[in-house]
């Protein structure tokens, strides 16, 4: 099943060992978060559609899964100085944005927060290059990996692994 294989990629790129503190941003019904969730020491998921938030928090139950959370809102306006000190800043962030990519001040926020490692996952390759040519201001892209989703169309899900740089 393709949609395994793209969490087995984000997983791999992710890089968990048990101890991490992740943020899964654009999580949806929290698929990805609740697929790493045993991976890591907590999770955090942000979506802003409120009734995929309930899914999400449906699903963790039936999964036993304790060490995730999830915030219904625009990942733009939740992410906020006020919600990492509450969370701690993430070892590792997923970010998956829908095909228009992430919101300039959402970019603007992740080059703040610094984040030691971003998975990031699209569905639009253009908008990725985009969006990591703002985040290269910082981070420099070690692996990228496409996974055919959608055989014969020419839509491909492209999953990209960023390292902080380190400042001189
Ligand atoms: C490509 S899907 C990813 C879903 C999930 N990660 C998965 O694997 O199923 C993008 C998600 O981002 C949500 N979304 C779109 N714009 C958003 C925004 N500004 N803030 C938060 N979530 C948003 C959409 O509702 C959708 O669930």
């Amino acid at each position: 099943m393709q949609g395994k294989q793209l969490y087995d990629v984000a997983a791999e790129f992710a890089g968990l060992t048990g101890n991490e503190n992740v943020y899964d941003l654009y999580t949806g019904t929290g698929s990805i978060a609740l697929y790493l969730a045993r991976q890591c020491r907590a999770v955090v998921g942000i979506e802003e559609i409120p009734e995929a938030i309930v899914d999400a928090e449906e699903n963790m139950r039936l999964n036993g899964i304790t060490n995730a959370t999830f915030y219904a809102g625009d990942v733009k306006s939740v992410l906020s100085p006020e919600f990492v000190q509450k969370h701690g800043r993430p070892d590792v962030l997923i970010t998956d944005p829908p095909r228009a990519g992430m919101h300039s001040k959402a970019v603007e926020f992740l080059l703040d927060l610094a984040a030691p490692r971003i998975v990031y996952v699209s569905c639009n390759p253009a908008t990725q290059a985009r969006d990591l040519q703002l985040l290269s201001e910082k981070y420099a892209v070690l692996k990228v990996r496409p996974v055919d989703m959608f055989p014969h169309t020419h839509h491909i899900e492209n999953v990209a692994l960023l390292e902080l740089k380190v400042s001189s």
